[in-house]
């Protein structure tokens, strides 16, 4: 072979390697990690027996990581030099679940040093923590990298508020390439974890300056939530995000926003908007579970996509907590 033969051979697998590179795949880790599955669900189910919010917290760090620049475990970073902790913008002031990342990262280095990122490590946590309590399974497409920075002027404007118009929620997933049936599936990842009275106390008691409580809340379940959250308090306490089946994960939230009992102004937005086109998606979740689940695992599977660094970009960090 010519020696301009060979290097157009080379080129040609050269280019396939990186093409192939260049979308995630459920196998990424088949020969370089096999056991990457099996090591996050022993944490993840080791986890979970002490504190059954695991799963939740890691879903919505996903959440919260591909919303923000990508997902590419931008969200995990502390502060150092040059690094703004996304951790320290106010829509993630106390959030949990960077714990268990680093339990899982550590067992993961132990036995396949360097090569299992925390951006994946997010997104397969996720599909365990869902399943591990009564939620759908799916194959987890893997290949993401880790980002080299973060983006915290980036977090307020790309993440939700609790406190948000429908009009408002509904662009900020557009942007990221996920629609109405996303929206609403996604949101029934609130069936599991918790909310500090913080995040929905201005519908108790004077509600959008009108004096009286947001009308979309159901009286009795008004009572429940103004024991729990008095006026004047320090809205830290924690409330189910689910009110019927607070760990479980299954379709109870939409039947609780058909029953204008959902927690966030967010939430029942979803339902309580009129004219919208959302509410024919409740109504057919809280009908149909197998439907909630087939849309969420496809929804999930769109937000792992988002803004991914793939092949050579970014790192495989040792520390998920800081660039290497
Ligand atoms: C649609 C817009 C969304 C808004 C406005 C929103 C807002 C919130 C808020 C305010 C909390 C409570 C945080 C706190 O107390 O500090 C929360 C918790 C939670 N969110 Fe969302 N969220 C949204 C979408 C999502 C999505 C897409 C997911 C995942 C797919 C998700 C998963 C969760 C989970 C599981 C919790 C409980 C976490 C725990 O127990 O620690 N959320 N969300
Ligand atoms: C894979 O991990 C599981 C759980 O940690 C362990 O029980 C099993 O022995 C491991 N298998 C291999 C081939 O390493
Ligand atoms: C941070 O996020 C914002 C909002 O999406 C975006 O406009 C900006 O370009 C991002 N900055 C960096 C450095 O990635
Ligand atoms: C709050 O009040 C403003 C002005 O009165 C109104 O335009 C807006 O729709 C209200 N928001 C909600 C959620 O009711």
């Amino acid at each position: 072979m010519s020696i301009l033969k060979f290097i157009v051979v080379l080129f040609f697998f050269v280019s396939i390697f990186e093409s192939s590179n260049a979308q995630l795949s459920a196998t990424f880790y088949a020969s370089t990690c096999p056991n990457v599955t099996e090591i996050v669900r022993g944490v993840m189910e080791q986890t979970q027996r002490n504190d059954v919010r695991a799963g939740a917290k890691i879903i919505r760090l996903h959440f919260h990581d591909c919303f923000v620049n990508g997902c590419d475990g931008s969200v995990l970073l502390d502060n150092a030099a040059g690094i703004e902790s996304e951790k320290d913008a106010p829509a993630n002031v106390g959030i949990g679940g960077t714990d268990i990342v680093d339990d899982i990262k550590t067992a993961l280095e132990n036995v396949c040093p360097g090569v299992v990122s925390c951006a994946d490590i997010l997104a397969l946590a996720s599909e365990i923590g869902v399943a591990l309590v009564g939620g759908p399974s799916w194959q987890v497409l893997l290949g993401r990298r880790d980002s080299l920075n973060a983006n915290r002027s980036g977090v307020t404007p790309d993440i939700p508020s609790p406190f948000e118009s429908l009009d408002v929620m509904i662009p900020q997933f557009t942007r990221k390439g996920l629609g109405l049936t996303d929206l609403v599936a996604l949101s029934g990842a609130h069936t599991f974890g918790r909310a500090r009275c913080r995040t929905f106390n201005q519908r108790l008691f004077n509600f959008n300056g009108t004096g009286r409580p947001d009308p979309t809340l159901d009286p009795n379940y008004l009572q429940t939530l103004r024991r729990l959250c008095p006026q004047g308090g320090n809205g830290g306490t924690f409330a189910k995000l689910d009110k019927s089946t607070p760990d479980q994960f299954d379709n109870h939230y939409f039947t609780n926003l058909k029953n204008h009992q959902g927690l966030l102004q967010t939430d029942q937005e979803l339902f309580s908007t009129s004219g919208s086109s959302t509410i024919g998606i409740v109504n057919n979740y809280a009908n149909n579970q197998y439907k909630f689940f087939d849309d969420f695992v496809c929804s999930m599977i769109k937000m792992g996509n988002v803004g991914v660094l793939t092949g050579t970009k970014g790192e495989i960090r040792k520390d998920c907590k800081r660039v290497n």
